[in-house]
C-alpha cells in the first residue's frame, strides 16, 4: 500500500520552497542513492526515498553580508530537527500514513549528528540508509547544496524513482500472494 507518490511529495510547494535552499539536485541524488541502499539494507524503498528526498528541508540560510557563513551555520544549525518536523507536517497534510510519516520524520531527525555535542547515534537500518545516501552525495565545502538541475530532468528522475518503487511494491505483493 502506498498513499503518496514521490512525485506528489516533490511537486508540493512546501517541498519546492525548502529544497531550493539546500539544493534540489542534492535531494534527488540522495533519493537515488537511498533507493539502491534500501535494497542492500532490505528496508522499504518508498520510505527510504521519501526520507532522503526530504532530509534537508529543515535548512535555514546562514548568510552574513550575502555570503554563506559556515561558522554561524555550524554553531547554530538544527536543520535535522526542523526538517523532521517540517517533513512530518507536509506528509500528514498530503495523506501519508501516520506511521510512515513518523518513521520518515525520525530518519530525517537522525540523518546527521551535527547538532549533538558528541555524536555516536545507534541507527536503525532505514535511518542508516538515509545517512549513508546523504554522505554519498556530499562534496567538500558544502558544494552539493549549490549543484543545479533543470526542472524537467528533476521531475523525470523523480518519476523514474516512482516507477522503480511501484515495481518493487508489486513484486513484494506478488511474493505475499504466492
Ligand atoms: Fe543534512
Ligand atoms: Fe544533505
Amino acid at each position: 500500500m502506498r498513499n503518496v507518490t514521490l512525485e506528489t511529495v516533490f511537486l508540493h510547494p512546501v517541498t519546492q520552497r525548502y529544497l531550493k535552499r539546500s539544493g534540489i539536485a542534492h535531494a534527488i541524488a540522495v533519493a537515488e542513492y537511498a533507493f539502491d541502499l534500501a535494497k542492500q539494507y532490505q528496508v522499504n524503498r518508498d520510505h527510504a526515498t521519501k526520507a532522503a528526498l526530504l532530509h534537508d528541508v529543515g535548512h535555514y540560510t546562514w548568510y552574513t553580508e550575502g555570503k554563506w557563513d559556515y561558522d554561524k551555520y555550524r554553531k547554530n544549525d538544527i536543520h535535522a530537527i526542523k526538517g523532521a518536523s517540517r517533513a512530518h507536517k507536509l506528509l500528514i497534510r498530503i495523506g501519508e500514513d501516520p506511521q510512515v510519516a513518523k518513521e520518515i520524520a525520525v530518519a530525517i531527525l537522525l540523518h546527521t549528528d551535527s547538532y549533538l555535542p558528541n555524536g555516536e547515534l545507534q541507527l536503525k537500518p532505514l535511518q542508516q540508509v538515509v545517512h549513508l545516501a546523504d554522505e554519498a552525495d556530499e562534496e567538500t565545502g558544502g558544494n552539493h547544496h549549490y549543484r543545479r538541475i533543470d526542472d524537467k530532468s528533476a521531475l523525470e528522475r523523480i518519476q523514474l524513482l516512482d516507477q522503480k518503487i511501484m515495481q518493487w511494491l508489486s513484486m513484494n505483493e506478488m511474493k505475499h500472494i504466492i
